[in-house]
C-alpha cells in the first residue's frame, strides 16, 4: 500500500525572519513513516520543517506553511491508499506577512491572524471511502471527547489521541502514549513507549482496517 503522511511543525511567515510555530520535531511522524516502511509499503511524507533525517526510502515533499502542506497533500492523495495526518498545522497564520523586518517602535503591536484550511478536514471528501483515513488529536484535557469530536467532524477511520499538557510524551520526545478511536467505537489504549513502537502497533493496526 503507499502511505502518505504528514509530519512535524508549519510555519507562518510574520515577516522575512520571523514565524508563529510550535514544538513538533517531526518524531512520531518520521516514526510511523519508517515503519511503514518497514512493513514493505510505500511513503509519501510531506514535511514540515524539522531536524531530523527521513527514512531512507521514503519519498519527502518538504513544506513551510500550512497552505504549503495542504496543496502538497492534495496532489499527492489521490494515489495513496492510506493517510496519515500527524503534522501539527498551525489553526491560525498572520493575515499578512510584513515585506521587511518589523522595526521596535516602543508601541503596542498587534498581530491579526486569519484561519488556516484544515488539511485532514478537506480530505475525506477527495479520498473517497476507499482510503483509511488517520487523524491525530493533540489534546490538554476531556481527551477522549475531544478526540471523539475530531474522528466524527473530520471523516477519520481511525484517531489517536495524546496528552500534549504532559512533559514526558508527545511534543519533541522520544516517547509517545496514545489512545487509538475507530468509526466503530473501537478504542485501544498504548501506553506510553518510544515513538517507533507505537508507531509498528499503529501501522499494524491501519493494516487490519485497510481493504486488501
Ligand atoms: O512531532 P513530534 O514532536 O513527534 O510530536 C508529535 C505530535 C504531538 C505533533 C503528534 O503526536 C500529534 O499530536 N499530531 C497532531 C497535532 C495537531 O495538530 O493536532 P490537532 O488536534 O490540532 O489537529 C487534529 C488533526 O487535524 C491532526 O491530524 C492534524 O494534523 C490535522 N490538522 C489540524 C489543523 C489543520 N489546519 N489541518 C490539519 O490537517
Amino acid at each position: 500500500m503507499l502511505f502518505l503522511v504528514t509530519a512535524g511543525p508549519t510555519r507562518e511567515p510574520i515577516d522575512p525572519v520571523r514565524y508563529l510555530s510550535n514544538r513538533s520535531s517531526g518524531k512520531m511522524g518520521y516514526a510511523i513513516a519508517a515503519a511503514a516502511l518497514a512493513r514493505g509499503h510505500g511513503v509519501v511524507l510531506v514535511t514540515g520543517p524539522v531536524a531530523i533525517p527521513p527514512p531512507p526510502g521514503a519519498r519527502v515533499v518538504s513544506v513551510e506553511t500550512a497552505r504549503e502542506m495542504h496543496a502538497a497533500v492534495a496532489a499527492e492523495i489521490a494515489a495513496a491508499d492510506v493517510a496519515v495526518f500527524c503534522a501539527a498545522v498551525s489553526d491560525y497564520r498572520p493575515a499578512e506577512a510584513a515585506a521587511g523586518k518589523i522595526k521596535k517602535d516602543g508601541a503596542e503591536l498587534v498581530l491579526r491572524l486569519v484561519e488556516n484550511p484544515d488539511i485532514l478536514g478537506d480530505t475525506r471528501s477527495v479520498f473517497g471511502y476507499g482510503g483509511v483515513l488517520v487523524g491525530f488529536a493533540a489534546e490538554t484535557g476531556s481527551m477522549e471527547r475531544h478526540a471523539l469530536d475530531k474522528l466524527r467532524r473530520k471523516g477519520c477511520d481511525l484517531i489517536v489521541a495524546n496528552d500534549v499538557s504532559r512533559s514526558d510524551i508527545a511534543f519533541d520526545q522520544d516517547d509517545n502514549e496514545v489512545l487509538v478511536l475507530d468509526r466503530a467505537g473501537g478504542r485501544a489504549w498504548l501506553p506510553r513507549a518510544p515513538k517507533a513502537e507505537i508507531a509498528r502497533a499503529l501501522v499494524a493496526r491501519i493494516e487490519t482496517v485497510a481493504p486488501g
